[in-house]
């Protein structure tokens, strides 16, 4: 696949939220020659991006905003009017949050569109991009129409999923597997593919539908590789009761094209901001459509299993966790990310405090935030302080630079040498010869040496 180049006509994009999804949308937009204003209501936020820094770790994503602000491309407001004014296209990017009742919280989508229409100067697209409910775009329709009777017919309202990973955000937004937009007015549709030309060029292909399937997809989507993780972990289970390796079995089973290798890693399974929550909301409004859809809660429950067995197996492996030491590598929800939302490596380090381990945890990026997350947490800047007079060592995320932790010099500094892989990251022959009790979730063990645990 090409990269996508310099656009011949440039349009004028607003972006309403600088968020992960927002950002991401300014930087790929920008680095194709749109121009760009994001606006954010953090006002601290569009400061630090004022002064062209990044307010997320994000690969490759400090030095494309250096590279747009310099061009003059792209701009940051707080003032949504400037984002608007002018705009060909503006991208609703702002969160949806869980809310008491299981709903996704629209309260700052519908906000962000009656402020848009406020501002709007003539025709106009607003695109959402935020994870939204299907039958969101009808709702929003209304608002614009409240706020701007005078520009009925000129403000179209897309649906322009987005379904970039943190971490691999720039990747994702320069090369999507697919670019959807769902709509209903071919104004709004060819605004939109002169917008993505430079995208469709590089052979990301276009799904043009209506609003409500575009709105739907996203949450479909996200469902569906939640599920095949927790798929994995299900087997992971079963094969921790067989003796059979998951790794060996998801290899299988991803050989098989109709499956595919990917989202089948077992481990301590998902988290982050979108899955977790995204689940939610589509198992609600599933209910509320009549349709409960149980598989979706039960996919949820194989996910919080995970993080269970691992505090058992760690638990196992020391004995009794009471007064132990446990050293904590990768804190961050997945790797390449600062992102401790909804962070599985977290939620095992809440359940090993709480039955009285203390935990010494360590991550290349992620360690401030964590602290203040979990106070009782102790945050070390270094993986072999963690280690030291530790009574096991667990891999809560798959970040890179473990597997070339030196495991001869972990396992000396160490009280006692358990190593629990809740990412089954690390190889298992080199943990093994470098003496460790090596446990990972749905493997084998390879040598199980009483002596060599906790008493
Ligand atoms: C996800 C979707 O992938 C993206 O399309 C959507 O737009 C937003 O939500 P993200 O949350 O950034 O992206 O992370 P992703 O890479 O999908 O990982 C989600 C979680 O699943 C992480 O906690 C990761 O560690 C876990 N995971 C992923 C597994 O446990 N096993 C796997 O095989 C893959």
């Amino acid at each position: 696949m090409n990269d996508p180049s310099m656009v011949a006509s440039a349009m004028a994009v607003g972006v309403i939220g600088t968020g992960h999804v927002g950002l991401i949308t300014c930087l790929s937009f920008a680095s194709v020659g749109h121009r760009v204003t994001g606006f954010d209501v953090d006002a601290s936020k569009t400061e630090t991006l004022r002064q062209g820094r990044m307010p997320f770790h994000e690969p490759g994503g400090q030095a494309m905003l250096e590279v747009a602000t310099a061009s003059g491309r792209l701009a940051f407001t707080d003032d949504i009017a400037e984002a608007v004014a002018g705009a060909d296209v503006v991208f609703i990017c702002v969160g949806t949050p869980i809310g008491a009742s299981g709903a996704a919280n629209l309260l700052a989508v519908e906000q962000a569109a009656r402020e848009i229409a406020r501002a709007a100067t003539g025709p106009l697209v607003v695109a959402e991009k935020s994870t939204v409910p299907p039958g969101t775009a009808s709702q929003l329709g209304r608002t614009l129409g409240e706020e701007r009777p005078d520009l009925v017919g000129q403000l179209d309202l897309l649906s322009n999923p987005e379904f970039l990973r943190e971490g691999r955000g720039i990747e994702d937004a320069l090369h999507p597997d697919r670019i959807v937009v769902g709509g209903s007015s071919p104004r709004g549709f060819a605004v939109m593919r002169r917008l993505y030309q430079p995208f469709l060029d590089a052979g990301s292909p276009l799904i043009e539908t209506d609003i409500t399937s575009a709105e739907l997809a996203k949450h479909a989507s996200n469902a569906f590789l939640a599920l095949k993780i927790s798929y994995a972990n299900a087997l992971a289970r079963v094969c921790e009761a067989s003796g059979a390796d998951i790794e060996a079995v998801t290899r299988i089973l991803g050989g098989d094209s109709r499956i595919g290798p990917d989202f089948l890693g077992a481990g301590l399974g998902f988290g982050g901001y979108c899955f977790p929550k995204d689940l939610a909301a589509f198992a609600h409004l599933s209910e509320r459509l009549g349709y409960p859809f149980p598989l979706l809660s039960e996919v949820a429950r194989i996910n919080d299993e995970a993080v269970q067995v691992a505090v058992a197996m760690i638990r196992d492996a020391v004995s009794n966790l009471e007064g132990k030491r446990i050293a904590l590598l990768g804190l961050s929800f997945k790797p390449d990310t600062d992102d401790i939302r909804f962070s599985p490596s977290l939620t095992l380090a809440r359940a090993l405090i709480a039955e009285g381990a203390s935990v010494a945890g360590y991550d290349p990026v992620a360690g401030a935030a964590a602290k203040e997350e979990i106070p009782e947490l102790q945050v070390v800047d270094d993986p072999y302080d963690a280690a030291t007079d530790a009574a096991c060592v667990v891999i809560g995320t798959a970040w890179p630079e473990f597997r070339a932790l030196d495991l001869a010099r972990l396992r000396e500094l160490m009280a006692f040498p358990n190593l629990v892989d809740g990412r089954n990251f690390l190889d298992s022959e080199s943990a093994e010869k470098a003496g460790f009790n090596y446990r990972a979730m749905g493997r084998p063990q390879l040598r199980s040496d009483p002596q060599t645990s906790g008493v």
